[in-house]
């Protein structure tokens, strides 16, 4: 039996370096891998696997739509996509409006600006996003994506897209004094791009309600803020809430903690959709965006789109949700997490800054110096004490997330507190062991 980067050219690496571990199983919090031994999985795998591995129910949901019905194409009906669209429509808050079924998140976020663009009449319709966002790796989502891995690989302007700087607080492009002031004057700085472009250019406006992979989670006020810019101007405004939804943080969706009068009109899923047992996505959009395209010819669709495995599995994974109150229990363990890392913060300097709170997502930022905010390393790169820390706790059978000098907590929804617990307990042991000189600064 050879190795497996004999044989695979694998995703995000370079290639000839690939050397992660096999994995062969999994229960819950935790994968199982070949030489036996169990990791316990502090990220959700890429913030997916919100239901945990191997969750029964959706096994059991897999195995009884293969048995009845494996694919159909995505014109026609499939029971199963019925289910789950009636679902996602009710707890989603956007009765009456339509869902859309894609592969995963990157096409999800490809297909909402087409629909953007469509219902709004402008074809070419410019699209705004933002800096240090990541919407997916295909071309349009690359062009979207304000990200450092992809940027240098597709000429986001011909793409009809324009960047604006993130309601990046802790770092604010602004300078600005409080978390507030950055709030607005990141909404304001969309606000000018549209003006600038004139409104009747511009199709959407599409932002990440919470930044998984580049780690900001914007100040309160930008989101209504920024609903408020885009609902005067005539602008679509779309939450891609790909790593975002499905309790991950703290709400079924994370634009509803600021309330129904700030829904977006459309939105992208993926990841929790299915619990990532099945690949899927979804855009959803509202009663009033159906409407503007219902009797058009709408020309989107991949052979795929709505498979009947994955959609039986989002169904499954929405009753899961449900019946084990598992977004009520991302919002009192997201909570205690987020004390605990105040903790850490109070004992370990080299904690610039804590984000999140809000349901199990958190970030926290290492620093070299938390007075002059000098990062450990220049963003992207990663330090070589953090490249460590991660290689011990894995070691010691935990995996955390990271990029850069972000540390991102997103463990599945159906952790064991006592897991939690561990992990925090490791966390804290590791950056006393690898980032001893800030400790002493401190004392
Ligand atoms: C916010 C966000 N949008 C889009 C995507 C792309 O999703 P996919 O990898 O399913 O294409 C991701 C994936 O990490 C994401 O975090």
């Amino acid at each position: 039996m050879g190795n497996e980067r004999d044989f695979v050219l694998h995703s995000w690496c370079v290639p000839g370096d690939w050397n992660a571990p096999t994995v062969v199983g999994g229960r819950g919090a935790r994968l199982i891998l070949e030489d036996g031994r169990e990791i316990l999985d502090m990220s959700s795998l890429v913030e997916c696997s919100n239901l945990g591995h191997q969750h029964p129910k959706l096994v059991a949901a897999l195995k009884a739509q293969a048995d009845k019905l494996a694919f159909v194409t995505a014109a026609w009906g499939a029971e199963p996509r019925r289910a789950l669209a009636e679902r996602l429509l009710e707890v989603s808050g956007f009765a009456g409006g339509r869902v859309f079924f894609t592969l995963g998140g990157g096409d999800a976020n490809d297909n909402a600006v087409r629909i953007a663009r469509q219902a709004t009449k402008r074809p070419r319709g410019l699209i705004i996003t933002r800096d240090r966002s990541y919407h997916g790796a295909t071309y349009m989502p690359m062009a979207l994506s304000g990200d450092a891995r992809t940027a240098h690989q597709v000429d986001a302007e011909a793409w009809g897209v324009r960047h604006v700087p993130p309601p990046y607080a802790y770092r604010c492009p602004w300078n600005s004094r409080t978390p507030e002031e950055c709030g607005r004057r990141a909404a304001a700085a969309v606000a000018d791009t549209i003006d600038k472009e004139r409104a009747e250019n511009v199709a959407a406006v599409l932002m990440e309600v919470n930044a998984g992979s580049n780690g900001i989670v914007p100040p309160d006020n930008f989101w209504p803020e920024l609903r408020r810019v885009t609902r005067e101007r005539g602008v679509l405004l779309v939450a891609d809430e790909v790593m975002s939804g499905f309790g991950r943080c703290g709400d079924w969706f994370a634009w509803q903690r600021y309330g129904p009068e700030n829904r977006p009109d459309l939105m992208t899923l993926a990841k929790g959709l299915t619990g990532a047992v099945a690949p899927l996505g979804a855009v959803v959009m509202s009663a009033e965006v159906y409407a503007r395209i219902e009797r058009e010819m709408f020309y989107g669709g991949l052979t795929y789109c709505g498979h009947p495995l994955s959609c039986a599995a989002g169904a499954a994974a929405i009753d899961a949700y449900r019946d084990e109150k598992l977004v009520e229990r991302s919002r009192r363990l997201g909570a205690s997490m987020f004390a605990e890392l105040q903790k850490l913060a109070a004992r370990h300097p080299v904690i610039g800054d804590l984000r999140g709170g809000h349901g199990l997502f958190a970030v926290v930022e290492l620093v070299a110096d938390r007075k002059t905010k000098a990062p450990i390393a220049p963003w992207p790169a990663q330090s070589e004490a953090m490249k460590a820390l991660l290689a011990a706790a894995r070691e010691a059978g935990v995996s955390f997330g990271s990029r850069g000098n972000l540390l991102i907590l997103a463990p599945p929804l159906v952790i064991a507190e006592t897991e939690l617990a561990d992990a925090l307990g490791l966390l804290d042991r590791l950056l006393t062991r690898f980032f001893p000189a800030s400790l002493e600064r401190a004392s």
